[in-house]
């Protein structure tokens, strides 16, 4: 069989010059920046894997969820959630809040279209993006808005591939419904680890819940307050190490220890474990409560399965009748990305925070600061007012420039 070479390849695409920037995803981030950059006066083309904006939200996450964080820790550049919203508003007023910010800023992504790559063209200067449709993008900027949790990380665990019972993965999770008297051994104790156990619960079913090794795990809010705007007024004024005394006092004043139910702190802060590891501390909306009563029973790394049956490193083995892995999510930008030192192998820019933002040849980077939808509406500001200054100071030229790209397409 004859090989394909780039140059047929390149034939047989449909190329589309983009005049602006090309955002790839369609979820807050996305919308943020394309938002962000309206208000600059520069359009953009959003390309978005699934069928509808902020995807993640709409198809990946179980019914119960809510915001963790106060509303207006979660808001998107330009637009403030209603009044009427509550303070954590849940999962269906903020995809309600997208949609309207979506209309607003007159927002259209083009659906079903999967970035297969994205490659800086240094002969022409400019960015090439393929879809798995089969059209190549020729743009200025790139803007990567795939998100933290493109991906579900599947742990390798001995036994797991061939185990006879159900085996699902948090993101494909709704409700304890169909568990309902069931013994369900959920792997991971993050946000979605501790809730989903409180959910089975709710839903007469029984969770155990893997901790492999240390989580730290604060009140959602202390006396009506919450712990991560406290946090954020806090270390206005004093370093981290001591913001996370001050939350770790707080915590054991309003838990208590947790060390006798299995749930073990790590020996770094939680502010500081999550600005060097990316690690989120839980933000307990209940579950506690409910490894204190036994409701969910906490047990260690999981040596193997094996028939219908979980056997731990400390010699223990349960009974299971399904398994939820809550065992977290990655970022798919290396899949996609090609020839860029941007991004490091784990998919997040290798420049800490605040300079994640920017990379070389007009490649940008909205919601990769493990800092949630805060940290996405401060890239996109920064990216789409960087843009929009080159965008201004380049207009006149850029449009000659376009033009004759146009004609020079139209040949193939
Ligand atoms: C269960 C859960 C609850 C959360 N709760 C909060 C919270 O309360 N507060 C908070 O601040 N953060 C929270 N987060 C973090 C969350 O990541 C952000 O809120 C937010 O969704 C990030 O937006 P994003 O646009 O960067 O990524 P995403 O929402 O993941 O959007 C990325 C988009 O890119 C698309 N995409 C991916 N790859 C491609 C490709 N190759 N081509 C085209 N499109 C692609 C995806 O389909 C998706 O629509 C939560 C995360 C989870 C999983
Ligand atoms: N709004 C909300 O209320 C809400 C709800 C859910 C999630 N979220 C957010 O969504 C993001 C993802 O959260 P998440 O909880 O899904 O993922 P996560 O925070 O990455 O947690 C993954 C968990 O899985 C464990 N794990 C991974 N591999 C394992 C293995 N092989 N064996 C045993 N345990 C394993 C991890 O343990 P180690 O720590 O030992 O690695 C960790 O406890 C976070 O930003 C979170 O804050 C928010």
């Amino acid at each position: 069989m004859a090989r394909m070479t780039e140059h047929d390849d390149f034939l047989s695409r449909r190329c589309v010059w983009v005049n602006g920037p090309v955002i790839v995803g369609a979820g807050p981030s996305g919308l943020a920046i394309a938002a962000s950059l309206k208000e600059q006066g520069v359009p953009c083309v959003i390309l978005e894997r699934s069928d509808c904006i902020a995807s993640l939200w709409q198809k990946r996450t179980y019914d119960r969820l809510k915001l963790h964080l106060p509303k207006q820790f979660c808001q998107l550049p330009g637009l403030a959630f209603p009044d009427d919203y509550p303070e954590y508003p849940t999962k269906k007023q903020f995809i309600e809040y997208l949609e309207t910010y979506a209309k607003r800023f007159e927002i259209t992504p083009r659906f079903n279209e999967t970035v297969q790559s994205a490659r800086y063209d240094e002969t022409c200067g400019l960015w090439r993006v393929r879809t798995a449709g089969e059209v190549e993008y020729i743009c200025r900027w790139v803007v990567a808005a795939t998100g933290e949790n493109a991906e579900e990380v599947i742990p390798d665990i001995q036994g797991l591939k061939e185990l006879d019972r159900p085996v699902t993965h948090v993101s494909n999770y709704k409700s304890g419904e169909a568990y309902k008297g069931k013994k369900v051994l959920v792997v991971g104790c993050g946000n979605s680890g501790m809730e989903v156990c409180l959910d089975l619960c709710d839903h007469n079913a029984f969770p155990s819940m893997v901790v492999r090794e240390s989580v730290h795990v604060l009140p959602r809010e202390v006396m009506g307050k919450s712990i991560f705007e406290m946090a954020m007024l806090l270390m206005k004024w004093m370093p981290v190490w001591l913001v996370d005394k001050i939350l770790l006092l707080l915590s054991w004043l309003v838990l208590g220890s947790m060390n006798k139910y299995g749930l073990k702190r790590p020996v770094t802060g939680p502010l500081e474990l999550k600005n060097t590891k990316g690690k989120t501390p839980v933000l307990d909306i209940g579950a506690l409560e409910k490894i204190r009563s036994g409701d969910i029973q906490v047990v260690p790394q999981i040596k193997k399965f094996s028939q219908g049956k979980a056997e731990f490193i400390d010699g223990r083995v349960i009974d299971v009748d399904a398994v939820i892995l809550a065992t977290g999510y990655r970022s798919n930008v290396p899949s996609w990305l090609q020839g860029s030192e941007f991004f490091g192998k784990d998919g997040f820019p290798k420049s800490a925070f605040p300079n994640g933002w920017k990379g070389n040849s007009g490649l940008y980077a909205v919601g990769f600061t493990r800092r949630g939808l805060a940290g996405a509406s401060v890239d996109a500001v920064r990216a789409a007012k960087d843009i929009g200054r080159i965008w201004k100071e380049e207009t006149k030229p850029a449009k000659q420039f376009i033009a004759c790209h146009r004609r020079s397409y139209s040949q193939f």
